[in-house]
């Protein structure tokens, strides 16, 4: 039996994707050594695959550790935390694992819009805290029929997002690096733009260089006291300390984010606030869809060592 490829884990994934990943190569898992560092230096000459999944990161330094590198296969869609670059450079391929987690995704995003405009959580603290009882009903919240959703990001999670919008009344516009042919939705050239025209934002676009930091204090303070933002894009895509001040003082009505810029750790500033809901990045988060999203990692990997096309390669 030929001998099983050595592949590079640097985060854990779920139970059934690390037993099939187990199954078909030598995995070593960097994540559970005392010191990471060292446990790659050891194996320097034999990885031939990195696997991994964000907030885990393979930039250049790991990269450049690795000169029998020939694929990174993501349990992701977003691939930021992958220095393609120099993957590029090396010609080292990389994998993502797209489709199959468009609807679940685009799912999280619709339930937090309705949750962020409905006061769903809020009002699930409201009753658990007596106060239904003590004070009466809670606040008047916002409908979202009629109103307009500033996607940024139209790609296939953004327009999943869109479709389900259309089906709760709401009109679309958008903002991406470009005005999209077949599209009906109304074209921004910049957030701010799309944020002055929308009641309510959500973040579909990928994260890196491109996007960081865009909507910032001015996109804010163009989405006003009334509009909400929901995030299930990338924290960095946001200026974070720009978005806390926002929601403390009102210039925007509220923030439903399950993504942040330094994942897992949330800012405490936003525990405090009413008007903000946070999750633990988990919009791909189904049994389904982890699944799925396991295999198509592994399949990436099988296909490359098999000498055949990788199924979904990014770039
Ligand atoms: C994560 C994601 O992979 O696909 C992406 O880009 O951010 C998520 O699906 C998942 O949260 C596991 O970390």
């Amino acid at each position: 039996m030929a001998e099983k490829v050595d592949i590079l884990q640097v985060i854990d994934f779920p139970s059934f994707t690390n037993a099939r990943l187990e199954s078909l190569f030598s995995v070593h898992k960097s994540f559970q050594a005392k010191d990471p560092d060292a446990f790659v230096e050891g194996l320097t000459q034999r990885i031939r695959g990195i696997v991994l999944t964000p907030p885990a990161t393979a930039r250049r330094a790991l990269l450049e550790k690795l000169p029998k590198l020939e694929i990174i296969s993501a349990f992701a869609v977003g691939v930021d935390v992958v220095d393609l670059d120099r993957a590029a450079e090396r010609g080292i391929i990389v994998t993502n694992t797209p489709d199959v987690l468009t609807d679940c995704v685009a799912d999280l995003g619709m339930g937090l819009l309705v949750a962020i405009s409905r006061g769903i959580v809020a009002g699930d603290r409201y009753v658990r805290a007596g106060r239904w009882l003590r004070e009466g009903d809670m606040h008047l919240t916002t409908a979202l029929g009629g109103k307009t959703l500033g996607v940024v990001g139209l790609g296939r999670i953004g327009k999943a997002v869109a479709k389900r919008a259309e089906a709760f009344g709401m009109k679309i516009a958008y903002h991406g690096r470009r005005k999209q042919t077949g599209v009906d939705y109304a074209y921004h050239p910049d957030a701010a733009s799309l944020a002055r025209a929308a009641d309510f934002l959500v973040l579909c676009c990928p994260g890196g260089d491109a996007t960081r930091h865009m909507i910032d204090a001015e996109v804010l303070t163009a989405l006003g006291p009334e509009g909400f933002l929901v995030n299930i894009a990338r924290g960095a895509v946001v200026d974070e300390a720009a978005l806390i001040e926002a929601c403390q003082k009102g210039t925007i009505a509220g923030a439903a984010l399950d993504v942040f810029e330094n994942e897992p750790r949330v800012p405490e500033a936003l525990f405090g606030l009413e008007n903000v809901i946070v999750q633990p990045h988990q919009a791909s988060a189904t049994v389904a869809t982890r699944t799925a999203m396991g295999n198509m990692m592994i399949d990436n990997l099988v296909r490359h060592f098999a000498g055949e096309p990788v199924l979904t390669p990014v770039g």
